[in-house]
């Protein structure tokens, strides 16, 4: 508790010092595969952390852990202070969005449309109000609209509002599940493989992109395979082997250490994407 003069927000805002995301310990096993082993990680307000490591190694499967995707058989959760319920609206509630390595659009509604929904997480209005469709639902709805164009604006998109998702080059794909989660306010942005399928161009747009949406104030924790990517990005860069981590720092940290060389890196870094790192399975991601 805090004194009667402190600031109204101290009781329910975090101290500088606190991680705006603590995962700890966090463990899932499927049967007798322990995909993710006993993981930590902290981000930061206002940071960029990577997190990378070879085909398999559980980085899809610890973002569905943060996400409420799936249940963590052990460890927690803990956003802006509180253990998340593993809920995924609840997750979204509370302020964390995320994009999928395989892109989850709605094929046959309009790129805006698919903002909006994105947006439906912040919206108030009821389903009698949606039915009656009165002077709340149409306000709310306009106040949806524009946000969503505003976002399509950010991501580069406006021009294509009225198209169908399904007729969107990749690259826009990837950008429009990136609006779409931003479209929930959140305070925490996950990105998994966001430039898988992009053209080295497309890729270094993606980076400004990121950049642009950590100085409007989102957190970003991002796989990826690309090393460029990651490394020009990332404040810090965590590496997961077989479901554990096993290096976490800044570039020089992680490019040195000898397991990440023998685990993943293999020779010196070129700067590119690691050849045969690219997903082969895409099963429920
Ligand atoms: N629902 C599930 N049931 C059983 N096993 C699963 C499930 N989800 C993931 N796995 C297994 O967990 C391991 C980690 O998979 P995961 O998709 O998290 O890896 P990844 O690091 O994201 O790999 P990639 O770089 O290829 O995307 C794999 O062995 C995978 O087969
Ligand atoms: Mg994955």
């Amino acid at each position: 508790m805090t004194t009667s003069n402190a600031p109204a927000t101290a009781d329910t805002a975090p101290g500088p010092a606190e991680p705006l995301l603590d995962v700890s310990g966090v463990t899932m096993r499927f049967g007798g595969l322990t995909a993710v082993n006993s993981v930590s990680l902290t981000v930061g307000r206002g940071e960029i952390i990577g997190l990378i490591g070879p085909n398999g190694a559980g980085k899809t499967t610890f973002f569905n852990c943060l996400t409420g995707l799936y249940v963590p058989t052990e460890g927690t959760v803990t956003y802006q202070g509180t253990v998340l319920p593993p809920k995924p609206h609840l997750v979204t509630q509370a302020g964390i969005a995320r994009t999928f390595q395989n892109i989850r659009l709605f094929a046959n509604m309009t790129v805006l449309e698919n903002v909006q929904v994105g947006r439906h997480s912040r919206m108030h209005q009821g389903l009698f109000s949606a039915v009656l469709r009165g002077p709340g639902y149409r306000r709310s709805e306009a106040e949806s609209r524009e946000r969503a164009m505003e976002l399509l604006e950010f991501t580069g998109l406006a021009g294509k509002a009225d198209h169908l998702a399904r007729n969107l080059p990749y690259g826009e794909q990837r950008k429009l599940e990136i609006a779409r989660a931003l479209a929930s306010d959140p305070g925490l942005l996950l990105l998994d493989e966001p430039t898988a399928g992009m053209n080295p161009q497309e890729t270094r747009a993606a980076e400004e992109l990121v950049f642009a949406i950590r100085d409007r104030g989102v957190s970003v924790l991002v796989i990826e395979h690309d090393m460029r990517f990651i490394f020009n990005l990332c404040d810090r860069t965590a590496v997961l082997v077989q479901g554990q981590k096993i290096v976490e720092g800044d570039r020089e940290t992680v490019q040195n250490d000898e397991r990440v060389i023998t685990a993943y890196l293999g020779a010196p870094l070129e700067g590119t994407a690691i050849e045969g790192t690219a997903p082969v399975t895409e099963t429920d991601q």
